[in-house]
């Protein structure tokens, strides 16, 4: 599991100190209702609240994209990061968990009260890249032209613009990337939709697809199925609260799109959903080259079921 890091953590405490835990209850209530109808926020997130209540998981799912990048594009090390739609700098924070090279962050937003915070959290990392991080105003519509950085990561942003916009604004994220681009949404069927805006629109500027897709195919999902995975993360006690929840966890769906200037290394299919492990055998719903197909594994055939077993949702099968 994902958990925030010790100084995030201590830092999102401090900016809590001073409001009263009950008062983010109905707070998380409305916010929950906004990602539940898939859409954005217009700019009237509770910022105590989603430090809370949504920070834990959407750190968690940057960080899982994160690490799928680490593993299909191995020789990459990015050294400045742009964080578009930064809100409190959560995709920074992730990056540099897995990239402990950056030297040099950007926190571009339309925002100003989430770009402050961003900054007041960046100002208390262990890290000289969030102590020194740039916060830059401005609309992800029209990026300046000083924003290029190796790895870019727009992380849950685009849900805030209309679905329309979601290929051209990843055109312009494209522009200020040198290396890698992460567009992560809800995983949710608006979420994908936008995905799937953004992987048409990256094809066409000639990006190499990284992950999820292990194919530049046209993409076989069609509705009422969507291309989603799912990470699990622990909840802290005020998460629990202001969630009013009974279980110590949650699991998070988002929908995600790597791609590079380089080619990756990517092979093999995509395992959508969880395998379902039966008695005799396991299988798999996959995404790959020849489209969608089914591929099920018999526990007598020991060597192959030793290899599968365990494969999980969002894993590749090769
Ligand atoms: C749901 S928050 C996500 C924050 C953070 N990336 C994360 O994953 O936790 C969306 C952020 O995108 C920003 N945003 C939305 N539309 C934007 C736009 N057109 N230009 C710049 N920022 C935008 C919002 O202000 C907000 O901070």
């Amino acid at each position: 599991m994902n958990a925030i890091p010790p100084d995030l953590r201590a830092a999102i405490d401090r900016h809590l100190a001073d409001s009263l835990p009950g008062s983010l209850v109905g707070k998380t209530a409305r916010m929950s209702e906004i990602y539940r109808q898939g859409g954005g926020s217009g700019g009237a997130l509770d910022l105590g609240a989603y430090l809370v209540a949504r920070l834990p998981a959407t750190y968690a799912a940057i960080c899982s994209c994160l690490e799928e990048l680490a593993q299909r594009h191995p020789k990459f090390s990015p050294r400045t990061l742009l964080d578009a739609g930064s809100g409190p700098g959560t995709a920074a924070w992730a990056a540099l968990s897995v990239y402990s090279g950056i030297s040099a962050v950007t926190f571009l937003d339309n925002n100003q009260k989430f770009l402050k915070l961003a900054g007041s959290l960046a100002a208390q990392g262990e890290h000289l890249a969030l102590q020194g991080a740039r916060a830059m105003t401005a609309d992800l519509g029209e990026l300046p032209d000083d924003v290029a950085a190796d790895l870019v990561v727009a992380a849950y942003a685009l849900a805030e613009l209309p679905a329309s916009k979601a290929g051209e604004i990843a055109t312009a994220l494209w522009k200020a990337c040198e290396d890698t681009l992460v567009v992560i949404e809800p995983g949710t069927p608006q979420g994908f939709a936008r995905i799937r805006e953004v992987r048409s629109a990256l094809l066409a500027e000639g990006a190499h697809l990284i992950a999820p897709c292990t194919h530049e195919n046209s993409c076989p999902i069609q509705p009422p199925d969507w291309c989603h995975f799912s990470v699990r993360l622990a909840r802290r006690r005020e998460h629990m609260h202001a969630k009013q929840a009974t279980v110590p966890f949650e699991d998070e769906k988002f929908s995600y799109l790597i791609a590079s200037r380089p080619p990756g290394e990517v092979h093999g299919s995509r395992i959508l959903g969880p395998p379902a492990d039966g008695k005799a055998d396991i299988r798999f719903k996959l995404c790959g080259g020849d489209g969608l197909s089914r591929q099920s594994v018999a526990r007598r055939d020991k060597a192959a079921y030793k290899r599968v077993r365990k494969l999980r949702w969002g894993d590749l099968f090769e």
